[in-house]
């Protein structure tokens, strides 16, 4: 599997992931103009020539926000979803960014599991932040850890 910068051309096969994903899907149009954004950082997760896994983030400041992190069905619990935020996090490390903001579902237990694992902790929430079904957002904060931090780790038994 092969995770790189996301590109034009993926935004067909990442449109049908976004519907097959999530109940409001982002429309090839806005997918199209976000990526084009400066400040975007857009990843691609390709195994065999099919993308099989995104993630969608914007920056600004010293502050990332993910929007979407996203992976095939028939792809899940392989670490895509970990492969795509450890990718997310050095980019963070070599941007000089500090925090990391995301809102995810109340009910979406399996993607609170990947997100603590990277020191996400809930900071707030917003009711009625999703439609289709209504539902509240748990506002999730990470801090970027040091480079050094990120050595020391990978060196533990
Ligand atoms: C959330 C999502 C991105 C996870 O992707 P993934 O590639 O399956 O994640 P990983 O394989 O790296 O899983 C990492 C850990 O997350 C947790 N996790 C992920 N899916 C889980 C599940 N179905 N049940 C329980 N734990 C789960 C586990 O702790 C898992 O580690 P483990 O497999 O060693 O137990 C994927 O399920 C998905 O696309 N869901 C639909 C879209 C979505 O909800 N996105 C998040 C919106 S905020």
């Amino acid at each position: 599997m092969e995770i790189r910068p996301s590109k034009e051309s993926d935004i067909p096969q990442i449109f049908l992931l976004e519907s097959r994903c999530f109940s409001d899907p982002w429309s090839q149009k806005i997918l199209r103009s976000t990526l084009r954004e400066e400040d975007c950082f857009f990843l691609t997760a390709e195994e065999n020539g099919r993308i099989c896994g995104y993630l969608n983030t914007t920056h600004i400041l010293d502050e990332l926000s993910i929007h979407r992190v996203a992976v095939l069905p028939e792809y899940r619990r392989k670490g895509v979803g970990t492969a795509m935020l450890t990718r997310m996090m050095e980019f963070c490390q070599d941007k000089g960014l500090k925090q990391i903001f995301l809102e995810v579902r109340q009910s979406n237990l399996n993607a609170q599991r990947l997100y603590s694992r990277f020191g996400f902790e809930q900071v707030g929430e917003r009711p009625h932040f999703y439609q289709n079904p209504d539902e509240t957002g748990l506002v999730m904060r990470a801090w970027v850890p040091s480079p050094a931090d990120t050595a020391a780790e990978k060196e533990e038994p």
